[in-house]
C-alpha cells in the first residue's frame, strides 16, 4: 500500500472514534489540520484542500486533505489528494494554491525537505521548492514528472532556499504569476513573484513586498488579487527567528494598493489587520462562483493549546468572508446563508438598558447573535457568551471611547483590545457566530473581525447583555443553528 492509500485507509478505519467536532465550521474527519490550500471553485463546487496529518492531533508530515462544498456548512470529505511520497517533498507537501487550465485542476505547492521534520531546525539541510500536481476530475492528482518547477536554479542569489514556500498562483491577461514567501539574506521576510506562460516553466520576476529589518518577521502564505480597481496583498506574520518569538504575535495583515504587472512593482496605499483575534492564520482567497472574492483562514495559531486528545481532531477553518474595499479599508462580511441555517428564537426591539440591567437568554452550544446599537444613546455595555455559573467570554463595548475589548475565561489567550473600533455618530452592529469551539465577531458589517478559538470542555451556553452605563439596543436577534446533522 502506498502512502496515500495508507492515509485514506487509516481515516476510514478510525474516523468513527472522533468526537466533539464543530457544528458549522469545517474540521477534518480525524487528525490535525492547518492552512487552507488550493481553495477554488472548480466544476461546479468549492474545493478546499488543507495541510493535513491524519495520524495524530499535532503537526507532522504534511499531506493535502480535500473536501468540497456548495454552502460552506455542508461538506463532502474527499480522499486525501497528496501524500509526501516523493524525494522532492519527502518531509511534507507544504501550502500552495490551485488554478484551472484547459479544464484540468493544477495544484502548485511546496515540496519540503528537512530530515529533522521541523523539530530541530538545521537550515543547511532544509530545502523548499515548488511543485505541481494535476487532476482531470478534481479528485485524483498526479504529481508532475519534472517536479520541482521552481527551485535553486530559479531563485536568485540573496534568498534562502530553506524558507521559500506557499505559492499562490493567478492569471492576468493570459500570463501566470505566482507570489511566494521567502527569507532574504538578512533573514527577514519578503514576498517575491515568478512568471510563467504554461504553469510549469517559471522565471523570477520581482520582489513585490519587503518586511523591515527591525520588524523581525517572515511573511507566510501571501495572496494577491484584485477588487474593483485596487490590488490587495495578504500575508501571515511569524517571527523570523526564535529569539523574536516573544515580541511577534502570529497575525494576518493586508495591504491595498496598485500592482504594476508591467514593472513588477506593488505600490502600497493603505494597510490593516485581517483579524484582531489570536486564532486566524494563513488565510487564502478565491474568486467565488459569482465573481466575488472569498477568504477563509485556519482558526488556530502556532503554539496554541491543543484540544483534549480524546477528541481525535485538531483545527478548524473559519467561515468564508466576502471581501470588498471601502474608504481604503478591507471589509469582510460573513458569506453563509444566515437565514437558512439559524432559526430566530429571540427577537428584541428597542431596549433601553440602564446600568446594572440585563437581558438573559438560554443559549445553545451554537448560535448567531445580531445586535444593532444606537451610538448616540449608548455609553457602555457587555455581551457575555458561553456563560456558565463561573465562567464566560466577555465583549465589552465602550462607545464613548470607541473601544471594544474581548476576554475569556476559556483558553489562555490574552485580552484583545481594539481602540478605534467604532465610527463616531454611526450606529454600531455586532454579529457573533458561536460554534462549539469558536466565536467569530463581525463588527460593523465586517469593518473589523475577531476570531476566538477555545476547546475547553466546561463551556457554558447562556448569553447575557449587561448595561454598564446606558445602552440603547435597537434590535437584538438570536438564532440557534438548525442543521445539527451537518457532520459528514
Ligand atoms: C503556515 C505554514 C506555511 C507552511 C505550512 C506548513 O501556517 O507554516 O508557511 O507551508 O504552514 O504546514
Amino acid at each position: 500500500m502506498n502512502k496515500l492509500e495508507k492515509a485514506n485507509q487509516y481515516i476510514q478505519n478510525n474516523k468513527q472514534k472522533v468526537t466533539n467536532r464543530p457544528f458549522f465550521h469545517f474540521s477534518p474527519e480525524i487528525g490535525w489540520i492547518n492552512d487552507p490550500n488550493g481553495f477554488c471553485f472548480y466544476q461546479g463546487e468549492y474545493h478546499l484542500f488543507y495541510q493535513y496529518y491524519p495520524y495524530d492531533i499535532v503537526w507532522n508530515d504534511m499531506h493535502w486533505g480535500h473536501a468540497t462544498t456548495l454552502d460552506f456548512v455542508h461538506w463532502n470529505h474527499k480522499p486525501v489528494a497528496m501524500a509526501n511520497d516523493k524525494v522532492y517533498d519527502a518531509n511534507g507537501c507544504f501550502s500552495g494554491s490551485a488554478i484551472e487550465k484547459d479544464g484540468k485542476l493544477f495544484l502548485i505547492y511546496t515540496g519540503h525537505i528537512d530530515p529533522n521534520i521541523g523539530f530541530d531546525r538545521d537550515e543547511p539541510q532544509i530545502i523548499e521548492r515548488q511543485c505541481i500536481a494535476i487532476s482531470e476530475d478534481g479528485i485524483n492528482f498526479k504529481k508532475y514528472e519534472n517536479n520541482p518547477v521552481i527551485g535553486e536554479k530559479e531563485l536568485p542569489e540573496g534568498y534562502l532556499i530553506c524558507d521559500f514556500r506557499d505559492p499562490k498562483v493567478m492569471e492576468v491577461n493570459g500570463v501566470y504569476y505566482c507570489v511566494l514567501s521567502v527569507r532574504n539574506e538578512k533573514r527577514r521576510g519578503e514576498i517575491i513573484m515568478f512568471k510563467s506562460s504554461n504553469l510549469v516553466d517559471w522565471t523570477f520576476y520581482s520582489s513585490i513586498y519587503q518586511s523591515k529589518e527591525e520588524e523581525n518577521i517572515l511573511l507566510e502564505c501571501p495572496d494577491l488579487f484584485r477588487i474593483g480597481n485596487k490590488d490587495v496583498l495578504l500575508f501571515s506574520i511569524m517571527p523570523c527567528d526564535p529569539e523574536f518569538q516573544a515580541e511577534v504575535d502570529n497575525k494576518t495583515a493586508y495591504v491595498i494598493g496598485e500592482m504594476d504587472f508591467e514593472k513588477g512593482i506593488f505600490k502600497t496605499e493603505s494597510d490593516g489587520l485581517l483579524d484582531y483575534g489570536h486564532t486566524f492564520y494563513a488565510p487564502q482567497s478565491t474568486e467565488g462562483k459569482n465573481g466575488e472574492r472569498l477568504l477563509i483562514g485556519w482558526m488556530h495559531r502556532w503554539h496554541q493549546t491543543t484540544p483534549p486528545k480524546e477528541y481525535g481532531f485538531n483545527g478548524m477553518i473559519s467561515l468564508p468572508r466576502k471581501l470588498s474595499i471601502e474608504n481604503h479599508r478591507l471589509i469582510q462580511q460573513p458569506a453563509i446563508e444566515i437565514e437558512q441555517y439559524f432559526n430566530p428564537s429571540a427577537i428584541y426591539e428597542k431596549i433601553q438598558l440602564n446600568a446594572g440591567e440585563k437581558i438573559d437568554f438560554k443559549g445553545e452550544r451554537t448560535g448567531y447573535l445580531y445586535m444593532s446599537v444606537s451610538s448616540s444613546n449608548t455609553e457602555r455595555f457587555t455581551v457575555e457568551l458561553n456563560k456558565s455559573e463561573t465562567k464566560s467570554t466577555r465583549i465589552e463595548v465602550d462607545v464613548e471611547n470607541t473601544m471594544i475589548s474581548f476576554e475569556s475565561d476559556y483558553s489562555s489567550q490574552d485580552q484583545i483590545n481594539i481602540t478605534d473600533a467604532l465610527n463616531a455618530n454611526e450606529d454600531l452592529t455586532l454579529e457573533f457566530f458561536i460554534d462549539r469551539h469558536s466565536i467569530e465577531l463581525f463588527i460593523n458589517s465586517g469593518e473589523k473581525v475577531i476570531s476566538f478559538t477555545a476547546y475547553d470542555q466546561d463551556k457554558g451556553k447562556d448569553i447575557s447583555i449587561l448595561g454598564q452605563c446606558n445602552a440603547e439596543l435597537k434590535q437584538v436577534i438570536y438564532g440557534t443553528f438548525c442543521h445539527e446533522n451537518t457532520l459528514s
